[in-house]
Order: C-alpha cells, then sequence, then structure tokens
C-alpha cells in the first residue's frame, strides 16, 4: 500500500508533537520542517519519521526543504502549516509592541504561511486522491484577547485561505484552517498556575484542549471529514463564546 506523506511546518513545538505522533502511529511518513529538532525519542527513533532544519521566515530554505523532498519523494499528500509564536512586547498591546517585532510576527504568523504554501504547491497536486493542507490559526483572530499583530496575522490566515479556495480546489487540494483556544502543552504547567487555573475556570467543562485533540481533529479533518472545504473549523472547549 502507498505510504502518505505529511509535511509538518512548526511539529517540533508543543502542539506539534502531538500532531507528529498521531500521523506516524497511523502510517503516514512525516517530515517535520522546524528551526528545532524534536528531541522526543519515542518520535526521532520511528523509521518513518524525518526532520529537515529550516527558518520558514525565510523563502530560501523553504525552496531547500522543498527539493529536498521532492528529490526523495517526489509529491507530498498533505501540509500541516503550525508554526507561530507571539512576540513578548506585543503581550501589552499597541503600548508597547515594537516596530520590529510587529514585523517578526506578520512574518511568521501569516508570511510564512503563504511561502510554504506557494513553494509546496507543485508536490501537492491532484493525483489520484484529493491533498490536504491545513494552517493552524487562533481563537486571537475572531475575538479580543490582545496581542494586536499576532491576532492580525492569524486572522489574515482566513483572508488567504478564502482567496485561494477555489484555485487550489481546481488542482485537486483542499484547504482549511483551525483555530485555536488556549492548549497548555502538559497538565503539570495548568496545576498551581493561577494564570492557566483562573483561563480553566471560565470554561465551559472547565478543561482546555489537549495537544492531543488538536492531534485528532488534524487527523480527522484530513483522513475522515473530506466534505470540509475553506472553513475555519474553531477547536477551543467554548472558550471564545
Ligand atoms: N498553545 C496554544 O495555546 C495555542 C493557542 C492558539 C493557537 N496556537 C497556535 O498553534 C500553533 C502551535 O503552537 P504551539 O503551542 O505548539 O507553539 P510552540 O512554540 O510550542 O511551537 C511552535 C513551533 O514553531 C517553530 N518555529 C518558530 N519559528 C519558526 C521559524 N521561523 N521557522 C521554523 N519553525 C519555527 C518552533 O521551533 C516550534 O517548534 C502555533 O501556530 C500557535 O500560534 C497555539
Amino acid at each position: 500500500m502507498k505510504e502518505n506523506i505529511t509535511v509538518i511546518a512548526g511539529g517540533s513545538g508543543g502542539i506539534g508533537r502531538s500532531v507528529v505522533r498521531k500521523f506516524l502511529r497511523k502510517g503516514d511518513r512525516v517530515i517535520v520542517i522546524d528551526i528545532n529538532k524534536i528531541t522526543d525519542e519515542s518520535i526521532v527513533e520511528e523509521h518513518n519519521y524525518s526532520f529537515i532544519k529550516a527558518d520558514i521566515t525565510n523563502p530560501e530554505d523553504i525552496m531547500t526543504a522543498k527539493k529536498k523532498i521532492e528529490k526523495k519523494y517526489k509529491k507530498i499528500d498533505n501540509l500541516i502549516s503550525m508554526a507561530g509564536v507571539n512576540m513578548k512586547s506585543e503581550i501589552g498591546g499597541m503600548e508597547t509592541i515594537t516596530i520590529e517585532d510587529i514585523d517578526k510576527s506578520i512574518k511568521l504568523n501569516l508570511n510564512s504561511h503563504i511561502y510554504l504554501i506557494k513553494i509546496f504547491l507543485g508536490l501537492l497536486r491532484k493525483e489520484e486522491v484529493v491533498k490536504n493542507i491545513v494552517m493552524i490559526s487562533s481563537i486571537n483572530a475572531i475575538s479580543n484577547y490582545g496581542l494586536p499583530a499576532y491576532s492580525g496575522a492569524k486572522a489574515g490566515l482566513y483572508g488567504f485561505m478564502k482567496a485561494i479556495t477555489g484555485e487550489l480546489g481546481s488542482q485537486g487540494i483542499r484547504i482549511n484552517t483551525i483555530s485555536l483556544g488556549t492548549v497548555p502543552h502538559s497538565t503539570d504547567v495548568i496545576d498551581g498556575n493561577e494564570y492557566f487555573e483562573s483561563k480553566r475556570g471560565k470554561l465551559p467543562l472547565k478543561e482546555f484542549v489537549k495537544p492531543t485533540d488538536v492531534a485528532d481533529a488534524i487527523y480527522s479533518l484530513v483522513y475522515r471529514m473530506k466534505a470540509i472545504v475553506g472553513q475555519n473549523i474553531v477547536l477551543d472547549m467554548g472558550q471564545s463564546l
């Protein structure tokens, strides 16, 4: 049986590692593109895992990664674009955000996704089955949680997705976004932490989204929910209600 190839940009992060694990265990070949390596042995020792170091805010790095993948595998089946982080200086809003951090945030949280899709498009075109792109956004894009540049960039992902859904569809590619609420990377960081405890108390089920929930959602979206096209799925345990 043909091995599906899933590229996960930002796959070394706290949520990314769960997504990588899910796709590996389901039998995909997973190629992580990230500036940082995964150190977790349960992942790096898997025969179907590979890593390419790249700064995805730099199109030349993405081009080099694409060439390596093309040489070895020719085509890919899924692109999960999930690198992203807010800048420290934007935590205090417009008062504190620096011009340098505005540029950095937009470059990572919006531009890098557009670069990745532009550069990887040729590897994703349909042969016998439809190919998939999932971009990870945030509920910062749909409500008021501060972080001006990060939120603007995450909202920009929707506009970008809507603009290209038809063009990509005609090439046999489905694209969707998932907007995450707060996803603590482990239960250890929640218990006894005032910030997380108070946030958790306001959630309808008093439970945060877990990294494994994100992995399940992305996997289902890619392999099961095939009629969802050009949509933003909110995965936030009711946080944005
Ligand atoms: N954790 C949350 O509460 C939360 C909430 C909403 C949305 N999100 C989104 O989910 C995604 C994953 O978040 P996370 O919590 O795993 O974050 P994380 O910081 O743990 O992981 C981000 C990953 O992106 C990589 N990365 C950063 N800059 C890069 C660059 N220039 N080139 C290549 N790789 C780069 C990092 O090395 C890291 O592996 C992000 O897009 C984030 O905005 C997270």
